[in-house]
């Protein structure tokens, strides 16, 4: 795929997940305004925001995704994006990757139930001055879950992750309503 709205209409029609448009432009300002240059992220999905934020100048992402049909997807987008220099994507558990640098904006974005550990895995590769952005905290993903006792689960862990933020020490942990509901953490 060679373009945003290509990858947009591919995510609509193989209903795969991809971050909201307001949330990628949230991403993008983010970035620019404090002038990041390294972004990790824990779900690349088909690499939609990965794709964006790597489009700015000297910005240089690493990019976990252990779904491999979707992994492939997003090489390829990669590739077709000629952005091989600057996305380092790995089909991997994120959790099991040994992250040796920091970096200025993390972005969490993996199954919702694990959010807390993904933060939990990945806070101390923040670098000074860096953000933590995490996706989906809202009620409305888990609206779009029919069976009730999937609901429930998502549910439980939406209820977990918010009453975490809400309670993180040593971090400025604040709600945004953009795109399903965002957290953006810093370090006091
Ligand atoms: C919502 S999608 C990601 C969308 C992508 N961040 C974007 O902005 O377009 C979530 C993806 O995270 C992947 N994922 C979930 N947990 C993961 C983990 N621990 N390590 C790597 N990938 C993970 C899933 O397979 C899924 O493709």
């Amino acid at each position: 795929m060679h373009s945003i709205e290509e990858l947009e209409q591919y995510a609509k029609d193989h209903y795969i997940p991809i971050a909201r448009k307001a949330l990628v432009l949230f991403l993008i300002d983010l970035v620019k305004e404090k002038g990041y240059k390294t972004v990790l992220e824990c779900g690349s999905g088909i690499a939609y925001t990965s794709i964006q934020l790597a489009l700015l100048d000297n910005v240089y992402v690493d990019t976990f995704e252990y779904y491999l049909p979707r992994f492939e997807i997003a090489k390829q987008n990669i590739k077709d994006f000629n952005l091989e220099d600057k996305i380092k994507i790995s089909e991997q558990d994120i959790m099991t990757a040994e992250l040796g640098k920091g970096y200025d904006l993390i972005f969490i974005d993996g199954a919702k139930r694990h959010t807390i550990d993904h933060f939990n895995y990945l806070k101390d590769r923040l670098n000074e001055g860096g953000t933590i952005v995490v996706d989906d905290i809202d009620l409305k993903v888990t609206e779009k879950i029919e069976r009730a006792r999937k609901r429930q689960k998502y549910e439980r862990a939406v209820r977990e992750t918010k009453e975490f933020f809400e309670n993180i020490e040593g971090y400025i942990a604040t709600y945004m309503p953009i795109g399903d509901g965002i957290y953006v953490v810093s370090k006091k």
